[in-house]
């Protein structure tokens, strides 16, 4: 069954490249990344994994850890971790699941069909730290995800998780936020003293709390 935003994110025991894996033990109360590959030795798949090795501090700085997938068995994934460390610079630096029963790709919905009843798609997942599911993300196979605008969303969750406000069209840190509309302009003023008003359901401030720089 396809999994949703607010669902409480499955858990699973997998073999990684790190060893086997108790999702829950390993992700502890961090954020958490799973995200999915089709397929070993592709070249899509190559540059992701490696881009998301180079952004580790990025990651970290948020209390994010990553975890990647992949169909394909164990000895195949050690065999790609080279070329991934030799084509972009970066050696993997966060576990990679072989999903070869497919098991943790069934119970987070990875693999369509209509796409490839072999293969998960580009799946990506973000979880809270109370292992709830914040974001769901499908690309095909033929486009490599932007990892930047990941840690943007990760980013405007966790701002949004601390404070009463939402994040506008193309915000990044440090740009203005908007007050919840859950929240009466009564308590927008003692919370947001002087926020502005560009239109009753559209209350605009300076973004609360600390700002994050990408890197
Ligand atoms: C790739 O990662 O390049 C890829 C994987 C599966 C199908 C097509 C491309």
């Amino acid at each position: 069954m396809a999994i949703r935003l607010g669902d409480t994110a499955p858990n699973f025991t997998a073999e990684t490249t790190e060893g086997i894996i108790d999702f829950y033990d390993w992700k502890g109360d961090a954020w958490a990344v799973l995200f999915s590959h089709p397929k070993d030795f592709t070249p899509v798949c190559t540059t992701e994994l490696g881009r998301v090795a180079a952004l580790r501090k990025d990651f970290a700085k948020r209390n994010t850890k990553v975890i990647g997938l992949s169909v394909d068995p164990l000895d195949s994934h050690m065999n790609w971790m080279r070329d991934i460390e030799d084509v972009t610079g970066h050696a993997l630096n966060f576990p990679l699941i072989a999903d070869v029963n497919r098991k943790v790709s069934d119970l987070y919905d990875m693999i369509h069909p209509n796409a490839n009843d072999t293969l998960t798609v580009r799946s990506v997942f973000v979880i809270s730290p109370d292992n709830k599911v914040k974001l769901t993300l499908t690309y095909p196979a033929s486009t490599g995800r932007n990892f930047d605008e990941l840690l943007r969303v990760i980013d405007s969750l966790q701002l949004t998780a601390n404070y009463a406000v939402a994040t506008p069209a193309d915000w990044k840190p440090g740009q203005d936020v908007i007050i919840a509309s859950s929240l009466s302009d009564e308590d927008a003023r003692k919370r947001f003293p002087g926020f502005n008003a560009k239109k009753p359901y559209l209350r605009v401030v300076p973004q609360p709390g600390e700002v994050q720089t990408t890197r």
